[in-house]
């Protein structure tokens, strides 16, 4: 059997979703990001055909209005690059790399996820026949031409009916989204706001021809699951684990360090300043400024896709994957001997909303060099823990593998004087939120 990469017709085109651009330039952004929300919600109910309803005082047109904004901000948070190509196709040539070497196994091995839904019958038959080719990069283009590859955005031309991949981006769906692996490990559908605790960002990037072997180096040595967000500013190194991007309603300190008050604030960040969108982000607290580009291709959608993840509930725990009547127990110690509650409070499990915390209040440091110390705080945020069963390891630096690690760790730091009953008692507790 002869096994072949697949090709698509010519001219199968990815989906771009059309954005109402509000002035926003001189508004302030906290202050205005609620009048912002509305008005693209109506501007994007309005596209979808509701040109003649009432606005803002009819009820139901408000919650189309809601829904259409969470719908452009899912089309943004999966398939939008900001045009960071800038980066990763001009600067970092990653679009060579995948054409030469990068096939579907490669890829899978570091981490990277393909829709399954986004796959013509034809191709998940030759996929689950072993008739498409899964050693050729070719079939890596084709899944680019098709959109099914998790967070990168490619373009693909047909040129003298050959399909080569000329453009490529990355968005944010590429660390925060992962598969259910439904049609086989790494193929599924779609997970939004799942870390991709697969991914090996510093694996990947390391690939480009345009990074030296010393960068190399420190890029290879991350691992999978992390991502040093500050590398490209301070120059030290020491990543993060990529957290989850759900279960974030209502918390109003965002990233381990609470350096925003809102997601907005973080996604500008990350927008501009790591995935090389063209745009500006300016951190007084961490004296950066940054401008790529000459237009702004990140502002105007920072409100629907802001919107989409606070829609992202944390995911509850898988039936049977925890003991009812241990978790029980383990609620009475989180509330009680183990005083999690003093930090871990409200409906959230955190206190974000109110305080942050001292370095040496995280059961990671002292670390060297101190993410805290590199962040616009320069403190910590209690972790929310809602969905925390779903993304092991934990802590930002991911030390601990396992929860009952996490409070086995604790009760040593912390003095707690936990039998080992409790500490397994409380582990239940905390996979069941
Ligand atoms: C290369 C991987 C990567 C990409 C791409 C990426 N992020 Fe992140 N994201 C991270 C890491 C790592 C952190 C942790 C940083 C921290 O907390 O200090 C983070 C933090 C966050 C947080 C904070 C979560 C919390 O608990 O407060 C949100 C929200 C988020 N990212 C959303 C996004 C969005 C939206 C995009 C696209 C604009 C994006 N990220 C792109 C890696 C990534
Ligand atoms: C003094 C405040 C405080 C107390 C008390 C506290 N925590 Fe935390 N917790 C934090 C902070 C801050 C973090 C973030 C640490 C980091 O990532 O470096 C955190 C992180 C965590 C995490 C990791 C979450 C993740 O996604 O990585 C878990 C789990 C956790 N705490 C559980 C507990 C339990 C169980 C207790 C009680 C034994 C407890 N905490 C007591 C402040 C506290």
């Amino acid at each position: 059997m002869k096994r072949q990469s697949f090709a698509l017709p010519p001219g199968t085109e990815v989906q771009q979703v059309p954005l109402r651009q509000p002035a926003l330039q001189r508004m302030r952004r906290r202050r205005l990001a609620n009048a912002l929300v509305t008005a693209v919600a109506v501007g994007a109910a309005t596209a979808c055909g509701g040109g003649s309803a009432g606005v803002g005082t009819d009820a139901a047109s408000t919650e189309a209005a809601q829904k259409a904004l969470v719908e452009q901000g899912k089309q943004i948070f999966r398939f939008d690059t900001f045009g960071d190509e800038a980066k990763w196709t001009d600067t970092l040539r990653m679009h060579e790399v995948i054409a030469s070497v990068v096939d579907p196994l490669t890829a899978f091995s570091v981490g990277l996820k393909v829709d399954a839904e986004a796959l013509p019958e034809a191709i998940a038959n030759g996929i689950r026949n072993g008739t498409i080719d899964l050693k050729s990069p070719a079939t890596t283009v084709a899944l680019l031409k098709l959109n099914a590859v998790v967070g990168i955005k490619g373009t693909v031309e047909t040129v003298n009916g050959a399909d080569r991949l000329t453009r490529v981006g990355i968005t944010c769906a590429l660390c925060h989204s992962t598969v259910d692996n439904s049609f086989a490990p790494g193929i599924g559908k779609r997970l939004d706001g799942w870390p991709n605790r697969d991914l090996d960002p510093g694996a990947i990037i390391a690939l480009s021809p345009a990074i030296d072997e010393a960068m190399k180096k420190v890029l290879n040595a991350w691992g999978a699951g992390k991502y040093d967000p500050r590398h490209n500013i301070d120059g030290l190194g020491k990543p993060v684990v990529i957290p989850p991007a759900f279960g974030l309603a209502g918390i109003h300190r965002i990233t381990f360090t609470g350096d925003g008050e809102d997601i907005m604030y973080w996604n500008r960040y990350v927008a501009v300043s790591q995935m090389g969108g063209l745009g500006s982000v300016s951190e007084p607290r961490l004296n950066i400024a940054i401008t790529n580009g000459s237009v702004d291709l990140v502002t105007s959608k920072l409100p629907a896709l802001q919107a989409y993840q606070l829609s992202l509930g944390a995911p509850p725990p898988p039936a049977g994957s925890f003991d009812p009547a241990a978790a029980l127990r383990g609620k009475a110690i989180f509330e009680g001997a183990g005083r999690c509650a003093t930090c871990h409070s409200g409906p959230a499990f955190t206190d974000a909303n109110s305080l942050l915390h001292p370095p040496g209040d995280s059961m990671a440091e002292p670390e060297n060099p101190s993410y805290a110390a590199r962040s616009a705080t320069r403190q910590y945020r209690t972790t929310p823990l809602k969905g925390v069963w779903q993304h092991p390891p934990y802590f930002h630096d991911g030390s601990a593998a396992t929860l009952p690690e996490v409070v086995t760790t604790y009760n040593t730091k912390r003095g707690l004087g936990l039998s080992s009953q409790d500490i397994a008692d409380l582990a239940e507790y905390l996979k069941s939120l």
